[in-house]
């Protein structure tokens, strides 16, 4: 795994971008693996920059994003369908047609999971983005997620639903359960960059680049991808 440590979230926002401007050039139909949280927010805010200012297009480009929460569709605002139109799709070239996500209000949740793991086979990720847990879960892979787990409804942890409490107005509204890529369907990106930033991410980053490679802390995975590069902050990094 390639470790990029930078000064602050702006640095890590803009090391990403470049990975992400450079597939995107090579590629221009790139499949762009996304992801949620307040993680990605600075690099979908510099994509959006970038395409205004230098031009990148993205009309050709498709996405498949991580997960979404049962029960919310784009009528939600904290659906993750209605973020990603918000904090990027609509400040970039994309077709809304190619951008992908589970649907959180399916009325058949296997059925779901199944079209998802299909489109999925179809769209590899030439570039998978991640965030990470404060317990180490990539997605909505918990701990004990096993590695070689596809699309899947996951009961959120009791940390998740705390850590993303902040973005409802109360601990109640959070969902308990979530569709999420499994690690593997992660895993099967060409490239993936994962970012963290801030001192509540310090014990999973430990745990990614020094603990041992092990299903209770599920971004250990990738240390066993080919092309996988970490992009922290001094907090997030401060243990390495
Ligand atoms: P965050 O979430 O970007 O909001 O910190 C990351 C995650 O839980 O994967």
């Amino acid at each position: 795994m390639k470790i990029i440590k930078v000064k602050n979230y702006d640095e890590m926002s803009e090391e990403a971008l470049k990975i992400v401007l450079n597939v995107v050039k090579n590629k221009p139909n790139a499949v762009l693996g996304l992801a949620t949280g307040s993680t990605p927010l600075g690099l979908y805010a510099k994509m959006a920059e970038d395409h205004k200012q230098n031009g990148t297009s993205y009309a050709e480009c498709r996405a498949v994003n991580l997960d979404e929460y049962v029960g919310l569709d784009v009528n939600s605002d904290q659906s993750y369908v209605y973020f990603m139109r918000e904090n990027l799709f609509k400040n970039i070239d994309i077709k809304l047609e190619n951008t992908h996500i589970e649907n959180g209000k399916a009325a058949d949740k296997d059925e779901e999971c199944t079209r998802y793991n299909a489109l999925l086979d179809e769209l590899q990720q030439d570039i998978q983005i991640l965030g990470i847990g404060s317990n180490g879960h990539i997605a909505f892979n918990e701990p004990g997620t096993p590695f070689d787990s596809v699309t899947h409804i996951v009961d959120l942890a009791e940390s998740t639903i705390k850590d993303n409490s902040r973005l409802f107005n109360s601990i109640d509204e959070v969902p308990r359960q979530a569709f999420t890529m499994g690690l593997s369907n992660i895993m099967n990106a060409k490239k993936i960059v994962i970012l963290a930033n801030g001192s509540g991410k310090a014990y999973a980053i430990n745990e990614l680049v020094n603990g041992e490679i092990r299903e209770d802390v599920p971004a250990t995975i990738l240390r066993n991808h080919p092309d996988c590069t970490l992009i922290c902050d001094e907090l997030a990094g401060k243990d390495i």
